[in-house]
């Protein structure tokens, strides 16, 4: 049986969905039903319990954006940081294996090749360096997870919320039997207002910048297969491979959707920082090379992307459960039927 903190989040609803069509069993935990951040609920929770594995969804991304995190400063801490270190030693004691959702947000930039090498330029908003973008993309590689995250407290400036998510996943490498799972910019084929693909239509004006992307399906199918595979715990970036800059985003959602709007971009990200954004926003590359090396097969951005917008639509209705979290009984499974 496999436990799910935060099963009502964005992340883990479609945890929850996969779970079900897998036909695995899994019970979905609110913290209306058990305070799963108190470490004697929880280790008296895991311990009557003894699930197989437990799923980390949970965490406070700001709402309704990382803005949001640089002034709920202690929910950010207490949900990205505290949370998964008490489940690390609640984990530990229990020698229950688990999976935490960490985020790409931690790096800035890119690794790109000129004749010395690779260098790490941390702006790609730099005016060179997109146009560098515009005619080499061959040359942008992506962090890989021995690269140090560069966007952290420890390596400022960084959001609140990178700063967050930075230091919970240095205090869990001692954790052995973790797998850290990074998503970049979430997005999939449901209307949704976390799903970029929703965010980028509804922007007065669109911020451009180059990024790594993560299909929310994809990604969740690739966590799950980690763990079903037995692959080596620790961190693993969960991309689809390929990258792609907001311009191009909004060209695809224009082909698809065929909509009549006209986009407007800011001018700079100065512009944005002093008009709108508070928070610095990470525009980033990740390599999914390790994830890839495990056998894990995931479709291409561009792939994922015309394929979301093609079956573009509605987000679908919350399960029963979702409606009634408190009727999750805190030693009661679902089974896959729920
Ligand atoms: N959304 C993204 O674009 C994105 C991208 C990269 C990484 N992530 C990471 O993925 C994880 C899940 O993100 P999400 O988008 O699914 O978030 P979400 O929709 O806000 O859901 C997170 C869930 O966490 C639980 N939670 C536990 N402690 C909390 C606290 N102190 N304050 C608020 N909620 C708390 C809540 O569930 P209950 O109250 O029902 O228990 C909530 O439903 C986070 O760690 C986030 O950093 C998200």
């Amino acid at each position: 049986m496999i436990l799910l903190l935060g099963a009502t989040g964005y992340l883990g609803r479609a945890f929850a969905a996969e779970l079900r069509k897998r036909k695995i069993t899994f019970t979905p935990l609110t913290r209306r039903a058990v305070d799963y951040t108190r470490f004697d609920v929880l280790f008296n929770y895991l311990h009557t319990l003894k699930p197989d594995f437990v799923i980390n969804a949970a965490g406070y991304p700001g709402h309704p954006n990382i803005d949001d995190c640089e002034t709920a400063r202690t929910e950010a801490v207490q949900a990205n940081t505290l949370l998964p270190q008490t489940l690390a030693r609640v984990c530990y004691l229990t020698k229950t294996p688990w999976g935490h959702i960490s985020s790409g947000c931690i790096y800035s930039g890119a690794r790109i090749a000129n004749h010395r090498g690779l260098h790490v330029e941390r702006d790609l908003n730099l005016p060179e360096t997109r146009q560098l973008f515009d005619l080499h993309p061959e040359k942008f590689r992506g962090f890989t997870e021995k690269d140090e995250p560069n966007c952290s407290f420890r390596s400022p400036p960084c959001s609140f919320y990178s700063g967050t998510k930075a230091l919970a996943e240095e205090s869990l490498r001692w954790a052995e039997q973790c797998y850290i799972w990074r998503p970049r910019i979430l997005f999939d084929e449901f209307n949704h207002p976390r799903n970029y693909l929703t965010k980028i239509q509804q922007y007065p004006k669109v911020l451009d910048g180059i990024n790594s992307f993560s299909h929310r399906g994809d990604f969740v199918h690739a966590c799950l297969q980690l763990w079903e595979r037995r692959a080596p715990f620790g961190a693993y970036n969960i991309i689809n491979p390929g990258s792609a800059t907001a311009r191009q985003i909004v060209a695809a959602v224009q082909r698809n959707l065929r909509t009549d709007r006209k986009y407007e971009f800011w001018a700079s990200a100065d512009e944005f920082y002093r008009q709108a954004g508070r928070a610095p926003r990470n525009h980033n590359l990740l390599d999914p090379s390790k994830l890839l090396s495990t056998g894990i097969k995931m479709r291409g951005l561009r792939e994922a992307l015309e394929d979301s917008l093609k079956k573009w639509g509605p987000a679908p209705q919350d399960s029963e459960w979702l409606d009634n979290p408190l009727g999750v009984a805190a030693n009661k499974p679902l089974n896959a039927e729920g």
